[in-house]
């Protein structure tokens, strides 16, 4: 494909955003862009002692490069910094870019159907109920060695949701637009075969 597509997949942490967007761009040959890693790396930096700001106008493909980005404490700083209206531009032409290159795109995030591809070709919103979302966040951060507790990692999902949903600029929300997907009770491959079928039928056909 030699033309643009893009994917807008939207949604609360750990609804399953990221394991569809993956699978998604693998299934049609798109590029795949997580757009949480850009505000984590901010986030990162700031906890390092960077002025956000300057933080997000300065971001290297070798910040979104590190492997200690998925901890909560960055999530936490991620969506802290993600309420500043100057980090959010500074971040949105590289994000316009990638969405409209040669060859198709899925970028995942909570402002891609809204703000940053309004006209996406197809756009999902992923939810799913906050006690299912944390417990698929611990299970995750249990593996990778954390003691967090479930009860902290659920408060710790909905502080995140609250923030992301309530800021003023670009909040967390379904674009009008949007097919809406909510994991709760389906499995992956459930989620998986829904989200492919709303992209397959905005393919243009071919000839
Ligand atoms: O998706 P992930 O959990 O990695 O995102 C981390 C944080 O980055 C979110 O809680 C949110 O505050 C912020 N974010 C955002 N807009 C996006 C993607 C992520 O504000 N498009």
């Amino acid at each position: 494909m030699t033309y643009s597509f893009t994917v807008a997949i939207d949604g609360p942490a750990a609804a399953g955003k990221g394991t569809i967007s993956k699978a998604a761009a693998a299934h049609f040959g798109f590029a795949h862009l997580d757009t949480g890693l850009l505000y984590r790396a901010v986030g990162r930096r700031t906890l390092l002692g960077v002025d956000p700001v300057e933080a997000a106008q300065t971001l290297t493909a070798e910040d979104l490069d590190q492997c200690e980005l998925r901890t909560a404490e960055i999530a936490q700083a991620a969506s802290k910094v993600a309420v500043i209206p100057e980090v959010r531009a500074a971040l949105v032409d590289f994000q316009r870019a990638f969405a409209r290159r040669a060859g198709g795109a899925v970028l995942d995030g909570r402002d891609v159907g809204t703000v940053i591809c309004p006209h996406a070709e197809v756009k999902l919103f992923v939810t799913a109920s906050a006690e299912v979302r944390a417990e698929r966040r611990f299970l995750e951060l249990q593996a990778k060695g954390s003691d967090l507790t479930r009860d902290q990692v659920l408060a710790d999902v909905k502080e995140r949701d609250a923030r992301d949903a309530e800021r003023s600029t670009a909040p967390m929300k379904p674009a009008e637009d949007a097919v809406m997907l909510d994991t709760t009770d389906l499995s992956i491959e459930a989620a998986l075969n829904q989200a492919l079928a709303a992209v397959n039928a905005k393919l243009p056909a071919a000839d």
